[in-house]
């Protein structure tokens, strides 16, 4: 089962860096749960794509290798995130996969709920 699993690391918004162990076929909202990484307000309508709180930036190659491209409905999302870039994804829509290990995931200064 270790073979499943792949090293992802937060940069939070206080500076600290936060390493996991990620699950190859989870999201990245799944991965910060189950992880317990402390992220204010992250991930509020759990993963319904109705919230953008659970905005993360990518850097460019990263971002270039994640296989699932955004749809419309995360793009609309996104447009509502706090500090949008342009490797910005929601990470309740990005699967972990094996090319992952070693991602260095930056999480956004600040957080603005799409439903309020
Ligand atoms: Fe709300 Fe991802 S958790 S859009």
């Amino acid at each position: 089962p270790q073979k499943d699993l792949v090293k992802v690391t937060f940069l939070l918004r206080d500076g600290q860096r936060q390493e996991v162990k990620a699950k190859v076929g989870d999201n990245l909202l799944d991965i910060i749960v189950e992880n317990s990484v402390d992220i204010d307000g992250f991930g509020a309508c759990e993963g319904t794509l109705a919230c953008s709180t659970c905005h993360l930036i990518f850097k460019q190659e990263d971002y270039d290798k994640i296989p699932d491209k955004p749809t419309d409905e995360e793009l609309d999302m996104l447009d509502l995130a706090f500090g949008l870039t342009e490797t910005s994804r929601l990470g309740c829509q990005v699967i972990v996969t094996k090319d992952m290990d070693g991602l260095e995931i930056s999480v956004p200064k600040g957080v603005s709920d799409a439903r309020r």
